[in-house]
């Protein structure tokens, strides 16, 4: 996790951003430190990145890499304002003892677009991550990336429309996906859980999952009650601050995976 120290809205890469109402830091900080705190309180380990002057969305730290295995697939981010982002990720990676570090050839916004099940990644594209680094990635981690394509600017990262509740099923928005895509998730996850739009905006589908917990936007209520219903225990954390940069809970969470296949646990 990065700390938001820098944060602020000072422009505009999403629709969720408007750098002429600004958000306040210090809230953004106190929100972020309770998201630190549920996942202590979990019992999951935190490493914390060094937030950089100068990267206001730097706490959005899903975005710096995708790490399966072991395995670190460094981002290589779609617009300027995040483009140092790549790299300090990726120092942040090599001085911690990680040695399969790849540096991608292709856009890539890490976690963002790149989401991990036991068998496979599923992968967004269509407005920040480029079809081609689905192909890089497959190559580097050995594992069946399947694309998916995003159609709703509201919805610009898969991690905003969907995530893995445990390592073999999902919850999304249908709406975001393309119909080719919305046709390959019912394949793969007839079980799925679908969400409502209202709890899509609420960003209700940027949550974390460890196959037990669900830490999720304190307002998608609706989705609330179906992970609960399905045995989920359910963690509401309030991250407005963060929404207004277009982040919630996954997006500020980069989950470092050691290892993948047969856990039904992967912490953050
Ligand atoms: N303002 C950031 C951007 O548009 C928000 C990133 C949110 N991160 C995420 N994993 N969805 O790039």
């Amino acid at each position: 996790m990065c700390r938001p120290d820098h944060f602020a809205v000072e422009y505009a890469i999403n629709p969720w951003m408007h750098p002429e109402a600004g958000a306040d830091r210090a809230t953004a900080i106190r929100q972020w430190e309770t998201l630190r705190d549920v996942y202590l309180d979990l019992g999951h380990r935190v490493s914390l990145i060094e937030p950089l002057e100068g990267l206001p969305d730097m706490v959005f730290s899903a975005n710096g890499a995708l790490v399966v295995d072991g395995r670190v697939y460094g981002a290589r981010f779609a617009y300027p304002q995040r483009a140092a982002e790549g790299p300090a990720y990726l120092r942040w990676f090599t001085q911690n003892g990680y040695e399969r570090v790849h540096e991608a050839a292709f856009v890539n916004e890490g976690e963002g677009d790149f989401l991990t099940l036991d068998h496979l990644v599923l992968a967004g594209t269509g407005f920040r991550t480029d079809i081609s680094a689905h192909k890089e990635a497959q190559e580097f981690l050995g594992r069946p990336v399947v694309t998916l394509q995003l159609v709703d600017p509201r919805f610009y990262h898969l991690d905003t429309a969907l995530f893995p509740l445990s390592g073999h099923n999902v919850a999304y928005f249908p709406e975001a996906f393309s119909p080719g895509s919305r046709e390959v998730l019912r394949t793969l996850f007839p079980d799925a859980v679908l969400a409502s739009e209202e709890d899509a905006v609420t960003f209700g589908l940027n949550s974390v999952s460890d196959g037990v917990n669900v830490v999720i936007s304190a307002e998608a209520g609706g989705l609330q009650l179906e992970l609960k219903r399905r045995g989920f225990e359910v963690v509401p954390v309030d991250l407005s601050e963060l929404r207004k940069a277009g982040g919630g809970p996954k997006c500020c969470t980069l989950e470092i995976r050691e290892r993948v296949a047969g856990a039904t646990a992967p912490g953050p």
